[in-house]
């Protein structure tokens, strides 16, 4: 059998740095990647997700599972969990199913966050168990996941296997997912908690034994679903996904560094579109600039993008879903974006308002884009544990800003606080940010901000069209959405962000230059290092 060194891997991965770097920076340019650098690789390193042996370009570091986190750190996060069971648990995570939009044409898969964050495993119909005994020391992992099979990957692509689950995801124990009802019972039964939470009501799937065990309650009862197995246990069960949510929450340092990566990406992919404005081929459509911005964030280096965007040219950007695209872009409006770039499985969140016009933005449209920037500052800067404050602390504080500095505007005089929050900014300065884009489901908005927290700061004014509201403001949307790790002091607050431009003079040379200047920033990114 052959086995690819960590060592031949590594050579690969530099040989392939060099190469690429000579053809994409090199002054005399190339047009192909050297087919000499592809990996030769054979079973059993064959997997059903990228690896370090297979996808040197992506993972160029021996170790990593996922972009800038090692197997280590998917190690680390399941022992820190461990610490926090009581003595003989068991916790159990369920992957997802391919979910289908018609007949056999299925979504992009998407894992549960929590079964990645553990494992970083990425194939669909997966579960894992994470067991716990007498101490925390005595931890194992087990993973349920599908075998190999010849006649299924000819036609879906390699599975990683029982053998990829233990020699890269590190299970002590691998069974095939078609197991999973027995030996999940024999892991609850030798346990006295169980950890879990009941998510089959959010899962639709496929009609495979995966789903009948974990999603539906089971026609003839054999094998019995999940929900009998740890409901007739009588065993103690607990929710599992709120002990995760806590740790997620609080962001390592690689985790911090995939998403500064994802979001200085995102950040030049809409420069880049602000750029079009006034370049040689400016954009005249949502749906182009929609698929632009896609189009920047992966050729930047991103996976895919985060979420559906929003781009809203003028006064579509009153809806705050407006996510139809299908809109033209109109001269003198403004274009108003809420996008991000995905890697690794982490998000990057941007909205920013730019005018389409070589001009510049209008008298009206600056003077309410300056106040929601000035709020978009102020917020940022209350980012840090030293104020003790809550998201909901700085979302109480964003409604104050904006209301000062509206009524310094012409015809805002007498607004109220509550007017604002009611009628011209209807939604919350922010969430966490993370492997979910409104992370995690449940986390709360009432808790203190700690060091390592990344939350979106995203104030915004939306005056409707409404004889209420002056006449020169009314169809202007404006936000100005930034990713913020929560500093220990205000010094410590690092805006992840802060490459995409949001300053008037700065978006408006931009436009005028129709191009962004900075050197590489239209080439390709092909060799990921992080
Ligand atoms: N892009 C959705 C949000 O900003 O929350
Ligand atoms: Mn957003
Ligand atoms: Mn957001």
């Amino acid at each position: 059998m052959f086995r690819v060194s960590s060592r031949r891997c590594s050579s690969l991965a530099a040989h392939l740095r060099r190469s690429l770097s000579r053809s994409i920076h090199s002054s005399v340019r190339t047009n192909y990647i050297d087919i000499s650098t592809r990996p030769e690789i054979e079973l059993p390193y064959l997997t059903g997700q990228p690896t370090h042996e297979t996808r040197p370009h992506y993972l160029p570091m021996p170790g990593y599972l996922t972009p800038g986190i090692s197997a280590e750190e998917y190690y680390e996060r399941r022992c820190v969990l461990a610490a926090r069971l009581p003595p003989n648990s068991v916790a159990i995570l369920v992957g997802n199913t391919v979910t289908f939009s018609s007949g056999s044409v299925f979504h992009d898969f998407q894992q549960d966050n929590d079964f990645y964050y553990m494992t970083g495993w990425l194939e669909p119909n997966s579960a894992a168990a994470i067991v716990k005994g007498a101490t925390d020391d005595d931890v194992s992992l087990h993973m349920f996941v599908p075998a190999k099979d010849p006649s299924v990957q000819i036609w879906e692509g390699e599975r990683s296997g029982l053998e990829g689950a233990m020699d890269f995801f590190n299970a002590d124990v691998a069974e095939d997912i078609s197991k999973v009802g027995v030996e999940l019972q024999k892991l609850v039964e030798s346990s006295e908690y169980v950890f879990w939470d009941d998510k089959s009501r959010s899962k639709v799937g496929n009609s495979s034994a995966f789903q009948s065990f974990f999603s539906l309650q089971s026609v003839t009862r054999t094998p019995k679903t999940i929900q009998d197995l740890v409901k007739s246990s009588g065993k103690t069960v607990r929710s599992l996904s709120s002990l995760i949510s806590e740790q997620r929450e609080v962001k390592s340092d690689s985790e911090i560094e995939v998403m500064h990566a994802a979001a200085s990406i995102s950040s030049r992919g809409i420069n880049k579109a602000m750029a079009t404005v006034g370049s040689d081929s400016p954009l005249y459509t949502e749906k182009a600039l929609a698929q632009y911005l896609e189009y920047q964030f992966v050729h930047g280096g991103c996976d895919k993008q985060a979420y559906i965007p929003v781009v809203a040219s003028g006064k579509n950007a009153l809806t705050i879903h407006y996510t139809r695209n299908d809109d033209l872009l109109y001269r003198d409006e403004t274009v108003f974006v809420d996008a991000g770039g995905k890697l690794g499985g982490y998000c990057a969140d941007i909205s920013r308002t730019w005018p389409n016009s070589p001009k510049g933005f209008s008298e009206a449209q600056r003077d309410i884009y300056e106040a929601v920037l000035a709020v978009n500052k102020k917020c940022i800067e209350l980012c840090h544990s030293q104020l003790g404050y809550s998201l909901h602390d700085i979302h109480e504080r964003s409604v104050k800003y904006i209301g000062e500095e509206l009524r310094n505007l012409t015809g805002f005089d007498g607004l109220t606080d509550s007017n604002v929050a009611r009628f011209l900014y209807p939604h919350y300065i922010g969430h966490h940010l993370g492997l979910d884009l409104h992370d995690i489901p449940g986390a709360s908005r009432f808790k203190k901000l700690v060091p390592g927290n990344v939350i979106t700061i995203e104030p915004g004014v939306y005056v409707p069209i409404d004889e209420k509201w002056p006449k020169w403001y009314r169809g202007i949307g404006v936000r100005v959405e930034d990713d913020i790790v929560v500093g220990s002091d205000s010094v410590e607050i690092l805006n992840l962000t802060s490459g995409c431009v949001k300053e008037v003079k700065d978006i408006e040379s931009l436009i005028q230059a129709g191009k962004v200047t900075t050197p590489g920033v239209y080439d390709e990114l092909v060799v990921l290092d992080i």
